[in-house]
């Protein structure tokens, strides 16, 4: 018994501690009405002993105490006038064998204003999230589309079909093709056409993020993972690309070791930030994209096979802009009118001579090449036309026949010959004859516009190294 009754006393204590505690407020009535409980010295300066016993409603102002009696119903979070300020109290009554026993009054908050300063502080944090979450989106939401993709090549247009039916599916896109071509524009497109285009399109570049943080920028990691690491943690761009798509650009340049912990993810489509043993899901679409052959990485051992084979399941190849020299007045076209619209100005047009010229270039630079030199040249132009003069001079000056790569668009690895053809029969060279001074005129050209760099003339040439050293000895100029 006595031991029963102590336990009893610790308990009570403990709940009239929390009582002081938890409430501003607080008072318990029996079933009449009559107080047995009372908490309100800080806040009305009662004390409890003097009011022990007496009424509620010759106690408290306002009260509904003696109400809630007789209902048997709660009323919570209504304002009750006390000492003249707006509270926020409670009523519960107590039941007990289906009779209302008691009741218990509360005050949650002594001010309403209280209230409305936490509510403007919700608020505040909610519309900041909203702002934060619709930057985020901006900021991950893919950019282009399929018709900003400007081509009337039947390769391309092949390669637009494929990249559509890919879209559709859940495979993983590996897009290859030189610098400029037009990669991004792809990935863009792929994942608006997806059925994941109302989610992210989150787009990292691993050539551009130093080796070590590599692995936290895609995979994110725990608070405190380590030193310097910030206390919140950080998310993963495969996290940030959740029901959408990740576009892994320059995949070439991925670190070996990178490599190896890519290809697990995907393989067990889980990851865990680093420093955390939580699992989370991969939700995401990959889209990786490289201007380096992929398959002579491989070769050369610095990029893994398995990786390789999971990454290409869909390939897409895009041509340089030479081997679809078609695309040139047509991208023009469209570059000038979105270029007029974002200066406000009127629409300009190249002269029949000068897009010629340009079909004539080789553009090592491809598409965004073409758009720099448009772009100049437009401001350049006095007029709404364009001539040759304000093309920039390399161009110029090029002679006019243009340089072949093979017709599959690979260099030949041992090509011993320049396949030149006649463009335009205006040429007033006489190609036979003086075959050897065109020759020459064209590998100056091509080192002078690779900054005498033999390697990228042989590639703008379309020939092999070798075969331009070969080549300048038997026409007996400087190697
Ligand atoms: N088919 C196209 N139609 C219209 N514009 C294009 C097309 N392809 C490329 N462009 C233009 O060329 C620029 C370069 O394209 P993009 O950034 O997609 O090239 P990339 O292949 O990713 O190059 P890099 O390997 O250097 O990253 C784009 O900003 C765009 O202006
Ligand atoms: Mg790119």
């Amino acid at each position: 018994m006595e031991r029963t009754y102590e336990e009893l006393k610790n308990q009570m204590a403990m709940i009239d501690e929390f009582i002081e505690t938890a409430y501003e407020g607080m008072a318990i009535v029996d079933e009449k009405g009559y107080i047995t409980k009372f908490k309100y010295e800080k806040l009305l300066g009662i004390k409890e002993k003097d009011v022990l016993g007496k009424h509620v409603t010759e106690v408290l102002e306002n009260t509904r105490l003696d109400i809630i009696l007789k209902t048997g119903k709660s009323e919570i979070g209504d304002i009750q006038v006390m000492n003249g300020k707006e509270m926020i109290t409670s009523r519960i009554p107590i039941h007990r064998d289906g009779k209302v026993i008691g009741a218990v009054g509360t005050v949650l908050f002594k001010d309403v204003s209280e209230v409305k300063y936490m509510a403007d502080y919700i608020e505040n944090i909610k519309t900041q999230m909203k702002d934060y979450k619709q930057e985020i989106k901006r900021l991950n939401q893919a950019k282009y589309s399929f018709e900003n993709i400007i081509t009337q090549n039947q390769q391309m247009q092949g390669l637009i079909k494929i990249a559509k039916r890919a879209a559709e599916t859940h495979s993983t896109v590996c897009i290859t093709g030189e610098s400029g071509t037009g990669k991004e524009y792809f990935a863009h497109s792929i994942h608006k056409a997806s059925p994941r285009r109302y989610g992210p399109f989150v787009r990292i570049n691993c050539a551009a993020i130093p080796k070590d943080l590599l692995e936290s920028e895609l995979f994110g990691y725990a608070p405190g993972a380590f030193t310097g690491a910030s206390n919140s943690g950080k998310i993963g761009k495969f996290e940030l690309a959740s029901g959408g798509t990740i576009f892994l650009d320059e995949i070439g340049s991925m670190p070996l070791e990178m490599q190896s912990k890519l290809l697990r993810v995907l393989e067990e489509r889980e990851f865990e930030r680093i420093g955390s043993n939580q699992k989370v899901d991969v939700d995401v679409r990959i889209i990786s994209a490289t201007n380096e052959e992929l398959r002579a990485l491989v070769e050369k051992e610095k990029f893994r096979e398995d990786l390789y084979y999971r990454l290409e399941v869909v390939a897409i190849k895009i041509p340089p802009l030479r081997h679809r020299k078609e695309d040139i007045p047509l991208l023009v076209k469209s570059m000038l009118n979105v270029m007029s619209a974002t200066y406000e100005a009127p629409i300009k047009h190249f002269t029949d001579e000068a897009l010629l010229k340009l079909q004539d270039h080789n553009w090592p630079g491809n598409v965004r090449e073409l758009r720099n030199v448009v772009e100049s040249a437009m401001n350049m132009a006095q007029t709404t036309e364009i001539g040759l003069s304000e093309l920039p001079e390399h161009i110029q000056q090029i002679p006019i026949v243009t340089l072949h790569d093979d017709e599959s668009g690979m260099v030949q690895e041992d090509s011993e010959s320049i396949q030149t053809g006649l463009k335009y029969e205006a040429s007033s060279l006489n190609l036979k004859s003086n075959m050897e001074e065109l020759e020459k005129a064209l590998i100056l050209e091509a080192l002078a516009r690779a900054n005498g760099s033999k390697t990228t003339a042989a590639k703008y040439m379309g020939i092999h190294r070798t075969a331009l050293y070969k080549k300048m000895t038997k026409l007996g100029m400087d190697v």
